[in-house]
């Protein structure tokens, strides 16, 4: 189904949807049959069948848009459905969630940014909650400052341990592109710093090793795993990761009474679609 928004139903895509849903499967610790979460709609709700195709079940599947039609348009097939900011819905959901699959179609924007302040921000997500992110490469003002960081930070590991076997370095392209520029690498690096922050009261100077051990004890606790593809254009590149969340939230509420009709409104029609 079309809502006049661009489709996104392209081979190399298609081939990413499945590999996406798998990583997330691998990743939970309770069976797909029972693990609810978020997911980005899209034009064509395309990531909903492959999520019932792994098992996931329509009633603990929440599509979310900002835009209006494509809203109209799940709900029209079914599903569950929510309007607005995926960041505002995460921080006003209050309950468990167990993945979120977010397919933005943006870089490391400001709004990007947003969500990944509310998924710390938020009481749903814990360690438990799996994360799935798809950015665009390029065209973002805020990732030249993350990309210089990483160019030190790799300058100063490499002048204190030596350069990184040669095919360590192509195995890591083959599977980012470019590790350098790979913005799935950037975003959970930027969890690194936050925690960082968190911990000490400061962000690291981009050449801290001590922020590459942080990040060395991320990674096992993450799992992350990476890829990307090619847009049906051929002149974009898009980024993906998925990992587990490292840490348990203490967010609060955020209590936008707007945004919690909205929610309670979803969580009667899954209600309704559990007692079915
Ligand atoms: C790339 S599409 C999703 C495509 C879908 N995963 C698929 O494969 O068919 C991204 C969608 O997310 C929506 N979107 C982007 N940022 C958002 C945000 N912060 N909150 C809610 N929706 C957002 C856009 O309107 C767009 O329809």
């Amino acid at each position: 189904m079309q809502t006049g928004l661009k489709s996104y139903n392209y081979g190399s895509k298609r081939q990413w949807r499945k590999w996406v849903w798998n990583r997330i499967v691998e990743r939970l610790d309770i069976s797909p049959r029972v693990a609810r979460g978020f997911y980005l709609l899209g034009p064509d709700n395309e990531d909903y069948k492959i999520a019932k195709q792994k098992k996931f079940r329509p009633a603990n599947l929440i599509g979310i848009d900002m835009n209006k039609k494509a809203v109209i348009s799940a709900r029209k097939q079914g599903c569950i459905a929510i309007q607005g900011d995926i960041s505002d819905i995460i921080c006003n959901w209050g309950e468990r969630i167990d993945f979120v699959n977010a397919d933005f179609c943006c870089g490391l924007t400001k709004q990007f940014y947003r969500f990944m302040g509310s998924l710390m921000d938020a009481k749903s997500i814990s360690d438990k909650t799996v994360i799935a992110l798809n950015l665009l490469r390029g065209r973002d003002g805020f990732s030249s400052g993350v990309l210089e960081n990483a160019k030190i930070g790799k300058n100063e590991f490499e002048r204190k341990f030596g350069r990184l076997p040669k095919f360590i370095e192509q195995k890591m392209n083959e599977k980012m592109g470019n590790v350098n520029k790979h913005r799935g690498m950037m975003a959970i690096s930027q969890i690194g710093e936050f925690l960082y922050y968190l911990k000490r009261g400061k962000f690291p100077s981009g050449n801290s090793i001590t922020m590459f051990y942080l990040h060395y004890t991320l990674m096992k606790k993450m799992r992350p795993d990476f890829s990307w593809y090619k847009s049906n254009s051929g002149n974009m590149i898009m980024d993906s990761v998925v990992f587990k969340y490292p840490i348990n939230c203490e967010g609060e509420y955020r209590l936008d009474k707007c945004m919690k009709n909205k929610i309670a409104a979803a969580k009667a029609v899954r209600t309704k679609k559990i007692l079915a």
